[in-house]
């Protein structure tokens, strides 16, 4: 678990600025107001961001939702006759509301679902079932020319800069592409202007249009990446992993740019991570995933104050605490064994194979459905409410 040095921290809590990269003098923040920026916060029909609505005492309306999302990859086997002899189920049924100008994090481990939920939500994959909406309208249902307007709109950051950006291309090509395909900008004057727009948004300088991807350094190829991102005025952008790759010092560099790239162009994230730390800072929604499907969901702060989950309370027992003394009295929960194949879950609830909680009675025979335990703090298990008033205990094994 890397410690990220907390950039905002909209749990309240206050760190560094530090925003810039002293060894790297290109890969500076951002300049201020800048035409890309008010163009595209002129014209994007978003709502105030959450944490305006927060203060309004009002909640935001969602953005996107998606409700019974599946994604289940056939497998097939035989080399004469292709057979479907099972299916990946790496998305089995997930509700998701994403807040309005507001970050929404998703964590889970490897090969719970995660990049195939978010690239559902894109329609990079095609769902098998279920339903996305975003502002009202059905992503799912689109076709043609009214898929290619709602794909402006959605977005994405991916994990590794350097695989997702073609390395013959120029930055000015790269950056080009988007507004020439979607037609946003006639003319190569034009476009050639907006591209030092969108330069200087993310930080880089106008000289940068001219060079390679492999002559950045990491940080400033996220940077590429991200202003590819909101060259079309996106209203979402699915940030996948976006800064798993990158040193942690540049971690938090990255995460102060999408905070202020949100607050200035009004954007709503999806933001993907398997470390705890960075999307504590970032998100104001937590979503837990574990298998295919959501166990827990809650604002951030309580998410992490007051887990509900056993797999929850699991993750965050891992998490060091920056406090010796307290550090030194942390119990860690132990989870046994791999995450079981998406192919074949276990019946039940999906956890109760490393549960440390795990009852003789429900846990095999009835899937938990995400129920409200507390207001605004939804989780999938039968026993949450027993777990957290100390009824049940974990298996003294797992507790170390
Ligand atoms: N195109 C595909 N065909 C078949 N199976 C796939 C495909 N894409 C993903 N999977 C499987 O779906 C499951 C979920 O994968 P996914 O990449 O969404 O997980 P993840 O949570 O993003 O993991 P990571 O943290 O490692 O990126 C995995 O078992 C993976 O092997
Ligand atoms: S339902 Fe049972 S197995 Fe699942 S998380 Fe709760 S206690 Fe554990
Ligand atoms: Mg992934």
């Amino acid at each position: 678990m890397s410690s990220v040095v907390d950039p905002v921290g909209r749990d309240g809590s206050a760190g560094p600025a530090g925003r810039d990269d002293a060894a790297d003098p290109a890969d500076r923040g951002p300049a201020g107001s800048t035409a890309a920026g008010s163009t595209a916060a002129g014209s994007t029909a978003v709502g105030p961001t959450a944490a305006g609505v927060a203060a309004a005492g009002e909640p935001a309306a969602p953005l996107l939702s998606a409700r019974g999302l599946e994604v289940h990859f056939p497998i097939r086997r035989g080399l004469i006759l292709d057979r479907t002899i099972g299916h990946v189920r790496a998305v089995d049924g997930v509700d998701l509301d994403l807040p309005r100008g507001g970050t929404y994090g998703l964590v889970g481990e490897s090969g719970c679902g995660k990049s195939t939920l978010g690239r559902a939500l894109l329609r990079l994959v095609e769902p098998t079932a279920g339903t996305v909406t975003m502002d009202g309208v059905d992503v799912l249902a689109l076709k043609g020319e009214a898929l290619r307007m709602q794909r402006r709109r959605m977005q994405m950051v991916f994990q590794d800069p350097l695989s997702s950006l073609d390395p013959r291309q120029s930055v000015e090509s790269i950056l080009s592409e988007p507004l020439q395909t979607h037609r946003v900008v006639s003319g190569s004057a034009a476009r050639a202007t907006r591209v030092r727009e969108l330069l200087d948004t993310v930080g880089l300088p106008a000289s940068a249009a001219g060079r390679y991807p492999h002559e950045f350094s990491g940080g400033q190829r996220q940077r590429i990446g991200i202003a590819r991102a909101v060259a079309l005025e996106p209203a979402l952008i699915i940030a996948d992993e976006p800064v798993s790759a990158l040193d942690v010092s540049i971690q938090a560099q990255i995460v102060n740019l999408l905070e202020e790239l949100q607050e200035r162009l009004g954007l709503t994230y999806l933001v993907i991570a398997h470390d705890l730390a960075v999307v504590r800072h970032i998100s104001d929604v937590i979503g837990v995933m574990y298998l295919g499907v959501v166990v827990e969901q809650t604002a951030s702060r309580r998410l992490y104050t007051e887990p509900l989950h056993p797999y929850t309370r699991a993750l965050m027992s891992a998490v060091p605490i920056p406090d010796p003394d307290l550090e030194d009295s942390r119990q860690r929960i132990l989870l046994s064994g791999d995450l079981p194949s998406p192919a074949n879950p276990p019946s039940g609830c999906r956890f109760r194979t490393r549960c440390p909680w795990v009852q003789e009675t429900r846990c095999a025979d009835e899937v938990p459905p995400l129920r409200e335990v507390r207001p605004d703090h939804v989780v999938a298990c039968h026993w949450a409410e027993q777990i957290d008033a100390g009824e049940i205990r974990p298996r003294a094994d797992a507790i170390v």
